[in-house]
């Protein structure tokens, strides 16, 4: 079986072929990414079998500055193969990550060169696209922070990178998906981490103004968050600035933050030396649980939330209504398994979900989607049926869009690559098709992903 002959068409495997992308590692080790396994103390004993870029910690947090150019060469020295997507980023096609998509997969000792250069500043975030299932849930899950060019104005930054793990007690990994989870809910970690710590504790100045970057990169489960002994607000959604005031999640009603989505929070620290401020989580079958304490230092600096000017807006062009095409999408069952057919990207073994009733059989399929096809520079409106009662964080890549109305709910205006949708909910997304390519469109639960909620649309 050649690699090759998993991709789409003669137009896809024109772009591939242009790439060049198999080329081996070279440049600047500072941005070398070397996938390895690694090992990890997430409970008391060891974790082994962990795949991450170094063999004792988590993968580090990616800075890059917004409108300069960044170069990721990844090198894969696992037996499985892998590809690197960077997840909200509005960059070129070939540089998306997508198995036979977008590249071919990245085989044992080999490197790929990921050049690109990042249009939005926020928060972001970086994982793999294929064996998707395995090296997430073993750890391959990273935050990318995008710098605006100007001061923002804060004192300090702190990532929190939440996931779970799903461990037996002696600490070893127990089977990442169930075929039962994998047809509902998905199957969910048992150990919550944030930064892969069980009890993170950060220490900031006191009464300093703290960026507080939330990502979910966890394969299941949406969490469900809020802020303790913090004067908050929160200034960015999936990496886009905030325009509105949103109001701040409370224990009653908590943020939902499904797979793929970060939330940035402007953050005070209190006055008191030893008071921590605490992200919050609710879990099923439990009492609320911080997930990550910001312990206050030394004398307070005093400063003052209304000192900070709001975020300049990213450059996503605003769909414009009037013109705008409809097309609809149906998120449900798959009425018939399809064969999964994964090349060298992993199979669940199994297809339980579908878009428009055809699932997605695997990353290697072929003959499936494109779901749509948008011309390029128009504006469009998706209308988003989710005809299932689970949840799901449907998510697209390479174009940023804007929510527009729900069946269910008022929808904030955000700028977004991610929305959740809930139990039989219909929400229409807008967005200005202005990035040419074949673009990814998928549920970022990953079991949901893995067995058949995913396709492409593609831009021409
Ligand atoms: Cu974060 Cu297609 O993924
Ligand atoms: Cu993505
Ligand atoms: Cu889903």
């Amino acid at each position: 079986m050649k690699r090759r002959e998993f991709l789409f068409g003669s137009g896809a495997a024109a772009s591939v072929m242009g790439l060049g992308g198999l080329s081996l590692a070279a440049g600047d080790p500072a941005q070398e990414l070397v996938l390895q396994s690694a090992s990890y103390r997430l409970l008391d004993q060891l974790t082994t079998g962990m795949v991450s870029l170094s063999p004792d910690a988590p993968p580090p947090v990616l800075y890059g500055q917004q409108g300069e150019a960044m170069r990721l060469t990844v090198r894969n020295t696992l037996p499985d193969y892998t590809a690197m997507h960077w997840h909200g980023l509005r960059i070129p096609n070939e540089m998306d990550g997508v198995p036979y998509l977008t590249q071919m997969p990245i085989g044992e000792d080999e490197s790929f060169v990921y050049e690109f250069t990042p249009p939005d500043a926020g928060t972001y975030w970086y994982h793999p696209h294929c064996m998707t299932m395995d090296q997430m849930a073993h750890g391959l899950t990273g935050v990318m922070v995008i710098a605006e060019p100007e001061d923002s104005g804060f004192d300090g930054e702190q990532v929190i990178n939440l996931r779970d793990f799903r461990l037996d007690e002696d600490g070893a990994f127990l089977p990442a998906y169930t075929a039962r989870g994998a047809a509902r809910a998905g199957t969910f970690g048992n150990v919550q981490t944030a930064n892969w710590q069980s009890e993170a504790i950060y220490d900031h100045a006191a009464g300093s103004l703290v960026r507080l970057r939330v990502v979910n990169t966890d394969t299941t489960r949406i969490y469900k968050l809020h802020l303790e002994e913090a004067e908050a607000r929160i200034i960015a959604w999936d990496g886009h600035p905030v325009e509105i005031d949103v109001s701040m999640p409370t224990a009653a009603e908590p943020l939902l933050m499904g797979p793929g989505q970060r939330v940035d929070f402007a953050l005070r620290m209190p006055d008191d030396e030893g008071q921590s401020a605490a992200l919050v989580g609710k879990f099923p079958g439990q009492k609320h649980r911080a997930m990550a304490q910001l312990r206050a230092t030394g004398q307070s600096i005093a400063r003052d939330l209304r000192e900070l000017r709001p975020l300049n807006s990213n450059p996503a062009a605003r769909p414009d209504l009037n013109q705008a095409e409809l097309h609809e999408f149906v998120f449900g069952w798959t009425p018939e398994g399809g064969a999964p057919n994964d090349g060298f990207c992993g199979s669940l073994g199994y297809s339980f979900w579908s878009i428009n009733r055809t699932p997605w059989p695997g990353d290697a399929v072929q003959g499936t989607g494109p779901l749509a096809v948008l011309e390029r520079g128009k504006s469009y409106v998706l209308r988003l049926r989710n005809e299932s009662p689970n949840l799901h964080p449907i998510h697209l890549h390479g174009l940023a869009f804007v929510p527009l109305k729900s069946n269910l709910r008022k929808l904030p205006p955000l700028v977004t690559d991610t929305v959740l949708m809930l139990k039989d909910e219909i929400i229409d997304i807008a967005l200005v098709a202005d990035n040419p390519g074949d673009w990814a469109f998928h549920c970022h639960v990953i079991e949901h992903q893995k067995t058949g909620l995913a396709g492409f649309i593609r831009v021409v």
